[in-house]
Order: structure tokens, then sequence, then C-alpha cells
């Protein structure tokens, strides 16, 4: 049988995220402000569910919600808060954009078993030449990237790279 991965939060990150997992996972969605997935990101093996319960059947949950700038310039982690809460997958990726420490306080607070993968994907307008030359043809496209970081407690990234 397939894993299963989530998507919290079908933005821009998010639908790149679908793209790269959907030809070898099933992959459900969550996001609150959607009622169905955009004609042009539809896969058969993507679908939307607003059910908490049925995500947390997955096995593991990607978290692309928005971290904006607060008022007073820190990011404002009230949604990644809110969301890993709520998560009690196996094992949950960060790609939002987070602090140092961020991933450490959080399983500090909730002993959850979670990882951190910054995304590069939006500033591929910096490096799309760099990455024509190397004769790829969508710098957008996380299937192109010939390099994934991650960070967090080595058993939570050994759990990632096994997948
Ligand atoms: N856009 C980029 O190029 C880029 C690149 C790297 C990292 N990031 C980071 O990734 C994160 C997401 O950025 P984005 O550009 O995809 O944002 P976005 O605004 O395009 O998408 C965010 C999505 O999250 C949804 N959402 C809001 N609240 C939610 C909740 N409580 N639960 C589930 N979904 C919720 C929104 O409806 C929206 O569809 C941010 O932390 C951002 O800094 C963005």
């Amino acid at each position: 049988m397939k894993k299963t991965v989530a998507i919290i939060g079908f933005g821009y990150v998010g639908k790149v995220l679908a793209n790269f997992f959907r030809d070898h996972f099933t992959v459900l969605v969550y996001d609150p402000y959607l009622e169905a997935i955009p004609e042009q990101n539809t896969h058969p093996n993507v679908s939307l569910t607003k059910d908490k319960e049925e995500i947390n059947k997955v096995d593991l949950a990607v978290v692309s919600v928005p971290t904006p700038m607060a008022d007073d310039a820190s990011v404002d982690l009230s949604l990644i808060e809110e969301t890993i809460n709520w998560l009690s997958t196996p094992l949950i990726l960060i790609k939002s954009t987070v602090p140092p420490g961020t991933v450490k306080n959080l399983v500090e607070k909730t002993g959850k078993n979670i990882a951190f993968s910054p995304e590069y994907v939006g500033e591929s307008s910096y490096v799309t030449q760099w990455w024509k030359d190397k004769g790829y043809a969508d710098p957008h496209d996380m299937k192109h990237h010939d390099f994934q970081i991650f960070g967090g407690k080595k058993e939570s990234k050994n759990n990632l790279l096994s997948w």
C-alpha cells in the first residue's frame, strides 16, 4: 500500500509539495480556506479534506502554513503552533520558514516527532540561470532540486531519509 502524506496549507509551497509527493504517495490536503483542489493542481493521488482526524491517520504531515511578520517585526508562529498542537501523525515535517530554535522549542513543548526542511523554491529567480545551465527544465519544481536539507533530532531526520 502507498504511504500517505498530508500537506497542511495549500498555497505556493503546499502546491509544490503536492506535486513533489503525488507520483509515489497518496496525498491529503488540509487547508481550511480551500473549497476544492484548483483544477490545475488536480491529480488522482491528491484530495482535499477538512477532517483533522483523517489527516492524523497519514504517515507524514508536511506543514506549509504562513509565518508572516508580526507587528513587532518578529515571525508570527501562531499558525505553526496551532497546527503542531492538533497534529498527531508519527512524523511532522515543517517546510514553512521559521526562526532557528523553533523546532527544538516545539519538540520540547509537545514531545512530537518534528523535523524541518527549508524550502528554496521561491528563490529561483536568483538561481534560475545557474539552474538552466545545469539543464534542468523548471527551477520551480522540487523534483529538479538535487539536494534537500533536513534539521531536527537525529531520529526524525533518519526517519525522513528512510522514506
Ligand atoms: N512562497 C515562497 O516562495 C516560499 C518559499 C519558501 C518558504 N516559504 C514559506 O512557506 C510558508 C508558506 O508560504 P506560501 O508562500 O506557500 O504561503 P501562501 O500564502 O501561498 O499559502 C499558505 C496557505 O496556507 C493556508 N492556511 C492558512 N491558515 C491555515 C491553517 N490554519 N491551516 C492550514 N492551512 C492554512 C492558506 O489558506 C494558504 O492556502 C511560509 O512560512 C513562507 O515563508 C515560502
